[in-house]
This record gives structure tokens, C-alpha cells and sequence, in this order.
């Protein structure tokens, strides 16, 4: 038996202010497209911003259902509206921010293990990674260069 040992670097920033001017943008995007979830039942909120390869910003935030699991997260609404619209286009960057309507949320927000396991297909599809930019609705900012640090041992097309 040997052991198999996984570790991940994420950076932490200590705000918005100390990411790239194009990244800070992508935010505001993300930020925007949180206040326009649908999150009647969980008064959580998440906006989620994908940066294209052309350029173009693609938005999506979560989708509530009063049958629960028919809802959908922020992220995959996103990346399946970019997929759906795009499908030739490159994620660039992905900017993503969660606040509930009850309190503050100041602590960075990571996206779920669903949308993690979504996120990975794109990345696997076009052979580069994705960086993923998470946080609250305020505070600290922490960046994963790629799904894969989030996600280890992903599951994808080379084992079908
Ligand atoms: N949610 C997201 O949109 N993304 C995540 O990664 C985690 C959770 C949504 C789903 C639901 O509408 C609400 O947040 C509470 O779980």
C-alpha cells in the first residue's frame, strides 16, 4: 500500500481591490447577477460571471423551485448558458459571488460539488484550465487556478 497525497494552492486576496482590472470587472458582473436570483425558499443568493475567450461576459445566478431539486445553481446556469450559446468559446475566467438575504456574508463562498463536477467538464473540453475567483457578497477573495484544485480526481470522458 502506498499513499496517494493531494494537496491544493489557492491564493487569498485580501479584497476586491488587489485582483487584475479585468477580473474586478468580471466581479461586478457576478455581483450584478446575483441580485437577480430567483432564491425565494433559501434567501441565498449567487451570481456567477464567465469570461470568454472572445471576450464576451456570460452571467447566471441560482434558480429556485418550490419543487427543491428542480432548482439549479449559479454556476451551472452560467455555464450552461454559455455552453448552449458558445459552444466553441474558451472560459477564460469564472468570477463568482454568494450572499444571503438574512445576513452578511463576508467569508469567500466556494461553488458546490455538483457544479464543481460541471465546471470540470468544460475545463477538460478545452484543454485549459479555468480560474475560479470566489467570495461573498463582501471581503476576501480567493482564487483556485483551476477546477482541478477544487475538484481533485475529477470524473471525465476517459474513463466511459
Ligand atoms: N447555490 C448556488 O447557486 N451555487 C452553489 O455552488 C451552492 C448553492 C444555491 C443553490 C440554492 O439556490 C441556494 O444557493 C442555497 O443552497
Amino acid at each position: 500500500m502506498k499513499k496517494l497525497k493531494i494537496e491544493t494552492e489557492l491564493d487569498v486576496f485580501e479584497s476586491v481591490s488587489e485582483l487584475s482590472e479585468d477580473i474586478q470587472q468580471l466581479m461586478d458582473k457576478a455581483h450584478e447577477a446575483r441580485k437577480n436570483a430567483y432564491a425565494p425558499y433559501s434567501h441565498f443568493q449567487v451570481g456567477a460571471a464567465i469570461l470568454l475567450d472572445s471576450g464576451e461576459v456570460v452571467t447566471g445566478n441560482n434558480q429556485e423551485n418550490a419543487a427543491f431539486p428542480s432548482g439549479l445553481c449559479a454556476e451551472r446556469v452560467a455555464a450552461f448558458h454559455a455552453g448552449a450559446t458558445y459552444p466553441n468559446a474558451k472560459f477564460t475566467a469564472m468570477a463568482l459571488t454568494a450572499g444571503s438575504l438574512k445576513q452578511e456574508t463576508k467569508v469567500p463562498i466556494p461553488p458546490c460539488g455538483a457544479c464543481r463536477q460541471s465546471l470540470a467538464e468544460y475545463e477538460v473540453k478545452q484543454e485549459a484550465p479555468i480560474p475560479i475567483y470566489f467570495m461573498g457578497a463582501s471581503g476576501k477573495v480567493v482564487k483556485a487556478q483551476s477546477v482541478k484544485d477544487l475538484l481533485p480526481l475529477i470524473f471525465d470522458h476517459s474513463y466511459l
